[in-house]
């Protein structure tokens, strides 16, 4: 999944993934990640996730990286902030209110990008990557969040071979190792999510499980 392939997609409104109300697992769960007001939270291929919008509103800062400028644009103008771009190395940095969000690559993202970060928020992101990919975004996060920063993740798993990703399924095992070296992981949740989403079933899935995470160093 290439750059050409997430802006075809924002081009075309193809953007089943993104949910116009904030992610519940992310209201239940936040308390988890044990942060103090102020805290920095890091959430990669945030698209125009309206949870940003809500961990502003609970007093937190919020860093996001996204390709797409299509996305990132939506992501102001459907809010009240009025953003602010500027040069950031290889990125253009939007920053509008308590919310920065990087438009670029996130694999081009270094140690001074994620500098300060408390916590990372990955809804939709490691699930949205190809096999071939998925090393590289834990080894991003691995090599540049600190060491105090936990995460929480919201994970899918279904046959594979009852669907083309993204989204893609991704196992425990498979996030036990990718993670398991440096972080702990605990499941928070498991739930059969079928019933609610006729689009998967519509392209032939018999089970979908959904699926939350913490991890700890
Ligand atoms: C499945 S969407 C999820 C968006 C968001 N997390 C949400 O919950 O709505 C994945 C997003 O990641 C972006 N993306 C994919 N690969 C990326 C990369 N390497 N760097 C930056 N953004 C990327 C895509 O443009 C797309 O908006």
């Amino acid at each position: 999944m290439d750059k050409r392939f997430w802006e075809q997609r924002w081009q075309n409104d193809q953007i089943g993934f993104h949910r116009g109300d904030v992610n519940p697992h992310l209201v239940a769960y936040v308390g988890r990640l044990g942060l103090g007001p102020g805290a920095k939270i890091f959430v990669p291929l945030c698209g125009k996730s309206v949870d940003m919008l809500w961990l502003q509103q609970q007093g937190y800062r919020v860093l996001g990286v996204e390709f797409s400028e299509i996305a990132v644009g939506s992501f102001f103008a459907e809010s009240d902030l009025v953003p602010v771009k500027q040069t950031q190395s290889k990125f253009t940095a939007w920053r509008g209110g308590n919310i920065e969000i990087l438009r670029g690559n996130a694999f081009d993202l270094g140690e001074e990008d994620l500098a300060g970060i408390d916590a990372v928020y990955d809804r939709a992101a490691l699930i949205a990557l190809p096999p071939a990919l998925r090393r590289n975004y834990t080894r991003m996060l691995i090599e540049h969040i600190p060491k105090t920063a936990k995460m929480l993740m919201v994970s899918m798993e279904y046959p594979q071979s009852q669907m083309d990703g993204p989204p893609f399924s991704v196992h425990s095992e498979e996030i036990h190792g990718l993670f398991g070296d440096a972080f702990t992981i605990d499941p928070l949740l498991e739930q059969d999510i079928l019933a609610e989403n006729a689009r998967f079933r519509d392209r032939g899935l018999t089970s979908l499980v959904e699926k939350v995470y913490i991890l700890k160093r």
